[in-house]
């Protein structure tokens, strides 16, 4: 799909607790965006807030024409996104980079960790449509870390990690039972989250030999390769986050933030 950048209408904005929300934005063509391909939106309403902020495309839904980011709220530019109300506008980059790539068979587990379960859901849709079973695998500090648990039980299995054991099993998601090295039964991992944790189920990938496909969020600034803000080291040199990525298979990384 050609990349476009236009103001776009916000149809919904759905609090989901205290610190995350869905934005339902208008979009035409959203049927064409590949799962984990993202946007940048341009935040309006504050002097501090000049660049765009890169989201993951959650969900579309081609018939109502609306793709669906999920947002946390960690700073000044996704709270003011936060307030943001049906009608009003935004300006959107979209869509941007590399998404994830189909297997040739499953099953397959999801990963993610925190807002990092945003691109699995159109993952799942789209694996579904190709009829491969996909279990998901969420993990966060604590409950309210668990983001929309019930959108992944269409595509298979649900699972759930906290570090404080408010939900799911106790522990970091990688000491899960579901992606431990007995009897792994998936064709492929598909993860995005925090780096140590993608770092973490890159070796697991590796030790039961399974292809895995990871989703980097490297801090970004213009987003179409020309700041060289998120460039990131790979077997093959050094590469853009934005533009080559943001996924990659895992066995290509070299895992360091930047370089
Ligand atoms: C490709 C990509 C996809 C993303 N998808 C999502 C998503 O689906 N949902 C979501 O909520 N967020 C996502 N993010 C992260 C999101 O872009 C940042 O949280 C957002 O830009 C923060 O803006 P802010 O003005 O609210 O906070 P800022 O003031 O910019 O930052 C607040 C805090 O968050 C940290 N931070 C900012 N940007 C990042 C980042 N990219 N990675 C890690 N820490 C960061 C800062 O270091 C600081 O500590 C994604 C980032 C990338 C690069
Ligand atoms: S964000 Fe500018 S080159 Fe990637």
């Amino acid at each position: 799909m050609k990349k476009r950048v236009t103001d776009l209408r916000v149809v919904s904005n759905a609090r989901i607790n205290e610190k995350h929300f869905l934005l339902g934005i208008a979009a035409e063509g959203c049927g064409e965006i590949v799962p984990g391909q993202f946007v940048e939106v341009l935040v309006r309403g504050s002097q501090d807030v000049f660049l765009r902020r890169p989201f993951s495309v959650c969900d579309t839904d081609p018939e109502a024409g609306i793709f669906y980011l999920l947002i946390k709220e960690v700073g000044p530019g996704s709270r003011l996104l936060g307030g943001l109300r049906p009608g009003e506008t935004v300006n959107v980059m979209y869509p941007l980079g590399h998404g994830y790539t189909l297997p040739p068979s499953g099953p397959v587990l999801m990963i993610g960790g925190g807002y990092g379960i945003a691109p699995m859901r159109l993952l799942g849709r789209r694996l579904k449509a190709h009829g491969i079973t996909a279990d998901t695998l969420i993990g966060g500090r604590s409950a309210s870390d668990i983001l929309l648990a019930d959108a992944f039980t269409d595509f298979g299995q649900v699972f759930m990690a906290t570090e404080d054991g408010s939900l799911g099993h106790q522990g970091l998601l990688t000491t899960h039972p579901a992606i431990q090295v007995n009897g792994n039964p998936y064709t492929r991992f598909y993860a995005c989250g925090p780096m140590g944790m993608l770092k973490a189920v890159s070796e697991i990938a590796s030790t039961v030999k399974v292809d895995c496909e990871v989703s980097l969020e490297n801090t970004m600034a213009c987003g179409f390769g020309v700041c060289l803000s998120c460039i990131t080291g790979t077997t093959t040199g050094n590469r853009c986050v934005c533009t080559d990525g943001p996924v990659f298979n895992s066995t290509e990384l070299l895992w360091q933030t930047s370089v």
